[in-house]
């Protein structure tokens, strides 16, 4: 396994182990009413619904369970397992379940497949903190779980997230709330998600639909509205056989 993997699962577990331990606020854990419930109409109606849905790098499950109201199977899958427990204690449901798995380790996502054949997938900011590789490691296991018939919907914060956080930083001015800080220096690597990056990361796959949306956040800035960073969103599919 290399390094740069490690490092990653190493510093997500200490970020949810943190979290579980201290009941520390998630940045992005808003309501479902602002988060999934705006993304669903976007991928409902063109996902078989018989189909497990897969929400990839759920976290505690914070949206998943508000996916299990619209799907019949659904699995939050993540790599953190202090993750996973916090999501099995606070958001189950009869036809949610919760795995650890690595999306760069692509063993994991092919054992998933066999055991569950197709499925559609929803991942909320899961990506951008993977550099090139390890993105294109990321979409692998998404695409060997959708297979032919799965439909992907992913939202990641966008290009113009980094000026927005330096702007937080700026207007803190080095006292940053716990929320922020914990994000911002946990050792997650930051990153961005565009149009054309689906393009490089999906080769196989045709957007179906895609556009500018926000992440939106718990954090309330001193002018009473929460924050909400600039997000990118897409809609996926293996390219049909043109021949
Ligand atoms: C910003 S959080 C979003 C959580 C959740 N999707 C939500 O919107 O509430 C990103 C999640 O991706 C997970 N993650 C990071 N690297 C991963 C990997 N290699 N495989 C699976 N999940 C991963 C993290 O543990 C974290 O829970």
């Amino acid at each position: 396994m290399a390094k740069n993997n490690i490092d990653n699962a190493s510093a997500w577990e200490s970020y949810w182990s943190t979290a579980a331990l201290k009941s520390a606020p998630i940045l992005w854990n808003c309501e479902p009413a602002f988060a999934a419930a705006i993304d669903l109409p976007r991928f409902l109606d063109w996902m078989e619904r018989d189909l497990p849905l897969i929400d990839f790098g759920c976290g505690d499950g914070n949206q998943t369970r508000f996916l299990a109201n619209h799907f019949l199977r659904v699995m939050g899958v993540d790599v953190s397992p202090s993750a996973v427990a916090l999501a099995q204690a606070n958001n189950n449901a009869p036809n949610v379940e919760y795995r650890v798995l690595d999306a760069l380790l692509l063993e994991q996502a092919a054992a998933l497949h066999s055991e569950i054949g197709n499925a559609n997938i929803y991942t909320r900011g899961a990506m951008h903190q993977f550099d090139r590789e390890q993105r294109t490691l990321f979409a692998r296991s998404l695409e060997v779980l959708a297979g032919k018939e799965g439909i992907i919907y992913l939202i990641d914060i966008g290009y113009e997230a980094s000026s927005y956080f330096a702007s937080l930083v700026e207007m803190y001015a080095g006292k940053l709330p716990e929320e922020l800080e914990r994000v911002l220096k946990s050792g997650i690597s930051k990153g961005s998600l565009t149009r054309e990056d689906i393009a490089t990361i999906f080769p196989n796959f045709e957007v179906l639909a895609d556009g500018e949306d926000v992440i939106h956040t718990i954090h309330i800035l001193p002018n009473g509205e929460n924050a909400k960073v600039p997000a990118y969103y897409a809609l996926l599919r293996q390219a049909r056989d043109r021949s």
